[in-house]
C-alpha cells in the first residue's frame, strides 16, 4: 500500500497553499480543510492514507482531532504540525498515535521524508500481513496439518472453536501424534500470533533447573547464576507458552505454576519483585495424566486448571484412512528435503502401511518413508523396501499364533495321559517339537545340513547329535 490520498488541515492559507502546491506535483491527491470541523466532515466522505493536522484550529483542536481519527480510522496515518514548539505537545501528540510532528515553519523535504518513511513502513505492514495470512494458510489443516480423517476432523473443529480465545489447552495423544504440531497450530490461529511461540520441554530439562528456566533467576540467586535470567513465562509474555511432557513436571514446581496461572504474574527466583505475565498455555503430555493424578504424582488442581479444553490426538492407527495423503507428504517432502527424484508407494505398501500398529505414529510413519525414499533405488517403493515392518508384522503374528496351537495340542495330549506315571514330560514334550522343526528345515534345505543348523541358529555339531539322538533320517537333494 502507498500512500495516495493525503488530507491537510490548517486554518493559514498560505501553508495549505505551499503544501498542496508540494504535495501534488508528488502526484498525491490532496484534500485541504480550514478546520478541524471540515476535516472530520472530509474524512467522513474519503479514505485517507495521511492526515497532516495543525495543531491550533478554529473549532476541533489538532490534538482532539487525533484522538478522534486514532479512534476511527486506526490505519490512517497522521502527522501533527504546530507553531508552539513545546514538548508539551509533542509529547501529547506522539502518545496519542501521532505517527510524526513537524515545527513550523518546516523545510518542505522534511514533510517528503516523513511521507517516504510512511510508505516504507505501509509497505513493511503490508509484508507483515501477507507473512501472517501465508502462515495462517500453511498451518491450516489441509496444509501442514495432513488427514481428513473423521477423528482429525473433530480435533480441527475443536481447534477452530478455542484457538482465538485464551483458554488453556490440554493435548494429549501418544508419542508422535502431532501434539507440537497442533500446539503451534493454535498458536498461529490465535490473536497472538506475531508474538513469540516459546516451548519448553519439561522432560528435558533437569529437575532442579526447571524452576529457573520457568520463571528466570536473579543474579546470584544460587551458585552458578551469574547473571539475571528471563524466563520462559516473560520470554512468551503476549504469546504463547508451550509446555510439553508436562507429566514430568515435578510436584513442587507444579504447586508454583498453578500460582502462576492463577495469579498470572511471576518471581524470579532469588527475586522478590512480581512482574505481570500475558501468557497462554497450551501443555502436552503422551502419558496418562488422569493416571498420574490417581497415583499423586500430578496434582489434581493443576490438571483442572490446565484441562479446560482437553485435545485428544488419536494414534495413527485410529486414522488409517490419513495414511494415503500422509504417505504422499512425506514423499513429496523427502523429495524436497533429500533432493531426490520423485518416488511413489504401491498400493501393496499402503496396504502394509494400514496394517502397521505404528507405536511411533506419524513420526515413526515419517521416518519410515524418509529412509526408504533415501535407500531404495527404486521408483516404486514396494513392502520390500519396508523389511522392518515386514519382520515386525509376520513372527510377532505367527509366534502367537504358533504358541496357541501349541498350547492347545498340548492341552489335549495332556488330557490323555496319566500324569502322575509321567518323569520326563519336559524332554518328552521337547523332543516332539524338535523332531519335526528339525525335519521341516532340513527337508527346505534338501538335506544341507549346514544351512539347517544356519536357519536354526544352532550349532553344525549339536545338530548332528541331535540328529542321531532323535533318529532322524537324512535325505540328501529330496
Ligand atoms: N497430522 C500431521 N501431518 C503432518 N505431519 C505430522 C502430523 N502429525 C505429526 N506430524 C509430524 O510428525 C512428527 C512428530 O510430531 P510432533 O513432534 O508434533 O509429535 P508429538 O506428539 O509432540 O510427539 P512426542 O510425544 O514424541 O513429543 C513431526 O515431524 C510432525 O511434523
Ligand atoms: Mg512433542
Amino acid at each position: 500500500m502507498a500512500i495516495q490520498r493525503i488530507l491537510v488541515a490548517d486554518d493559514e492559507e498560505s501553508i495549505r497553499w505551499v503544501l498542496s502546491k508540494a504535495l501534488k506535483k508528488q502526484g498525491l491527491i490532496v484534500d485541504l480543510a480550514e478546520d478541524g470541523l471540515q476535516a472530520r466532515n472530509l474524512t467522513r466522505k474519503n479514505r485517507y492514507d495521511l492526515a497532516v493536522l495543525d495543531i491550533k484550529m478554529p473549532g476541533i483542536h489538532g490534538l482532539e482531532l487525533l484522538k478522534q481519527f486514532r479512534a476511527d480510522y486506526p490505519d490512517m496515518l497522521i502527522v501533527i504540525m504546530t507553531a508552539e514548539a513545546t514538548m508539551e505537545h509533542a509529547v501529547t501528540a506522539m502518545k496519542n498515535g501521532a505517527y510524526d510532528y513537524l515545527t513550523k515553519p518546516f523545510d518542505l523535504t522534511a514533510l517528503d521524508a516523513i511521507i517516504l518513511k510512511a510508505e516504507k513502513a505501509a509497505e513493511l505492514t503490508g509484508k507483515i500481513d501477507q507473512l501472517k495470512e501465508e502462515l495462517q494458510d500453511q498451518y491450516s489443516p489441509g496444509r501442514s496439518i495432513i488427514g481428513d480423517s473423521q477423528p482429525m476432523q473433530e480435533i480441527y473443529k475443536i481447534l477452530g472453536r478455542v484457538a482465538a480465545s485464551d483458554v488453556t489447552i490440554l493435548v494429549t495423544g501418544e508419542s508422535g501424534t502431532g501434539k507440537e504440531l497442533i500446539a503451534r497450530a493454535i498458536h498461529i490461529n490465535s490473536q497472538r500470533l506475531g508474538k513469540p511461540f516459546i516451548a519448553l520441554n519439561c522432560a528435558a530439562i533437569p529437575h532442579e533447573l526447571l524452576e529457573s528456566e520457568l520463571f528466570g533467576h536473579e543474579r546470584g540467586a544460587f551458585t552458578g547464576a551469574t547473571e539475571r535470567k528471563t524466563g520462559r513465562f516473560e520470554q512468551a509474555d503476549g504469546g504463547t507458552l508451550f509446555l510439553d511432557e508436562i507429566g514430568d513436571m515435578p510436584l513442587e514446581l507444579q504447586v508454583k505454576l498453578l500460582r502462576v496461572l492463577q495469579e498470572k504474574e511471576i518471581t524470579r527466583t532469588g527475586g522478590s519483585q512480581t512482574i505481570k505475565v500475558d501468557v497462554r498455555i497450551v501443555a502436552a503430555t503422551n502419558q496418562d495424566i488422569t493416571q498420574l493424578v490417581e497415583e499423586k504424582k500430578f496434582r489434581e488442581d493443576l490438571y483442572y486448571r490446565l484441562n479446560v479444553v482437553p485435545i485428544k490426538l488419536p494414534a495413527l492407527r485410529e486414522r488409517t484412512d490419513d495414511i494415503p495423503s500422509l504417505v504422499n507428504f512425506f514423499l513429496k517432502k523427502s523429495q524436497q528435503d533429500l533432493g531426490i527424484e520423485s518416488i511413489e508407494c504401491s498400493e501393496e505398501t499402503l496396504e502394509l502401511f494400514r496394517s502397521h500398529h505404528w507405536p511411533g505414529n506419524v513420526r515413526e510413519l515419517e521416518n519410515t518413508i524418509m529412509r526408504a525414499a533415501l535407500l531404495s533405488p527404486n521408483q516404486v517403493l514396494t513392502p520390500a523396501d519396508f523389511p522392518d515392518l515386514l519382520g515386525d508384522r509376520n513372527p510377532c503374528k505367527t509366534n502367537e499364533s504358533l504358541e496357541a496351537l501349541v498350547a492347545q495340542k498340548l492341552e489335549n495330549s495332556l488330557a490323555q495321559m496319566n500324569l502322575q506315571e509321567m518323569n520326563n514330560l519336559y524332554d518328552m514334550v521337547l523332543h516332539q517339537v524338535e523332531r519335526p522343526l528339525i525335519n521341516i528345515v532340513l527337508q527346505k534345505t534338501r538335506g544341507n545340513q549346514i544351512r539347517t543348523a544356519d536357519i536354526l541358529g544352532i550349532n553344525r555339531n549339536t545338530l548332528r547329535k541331535k540328529i542321531k539322538m532323535l533318529d532322524i533320517e537324512v535325505k540328501r537333494g529330496g
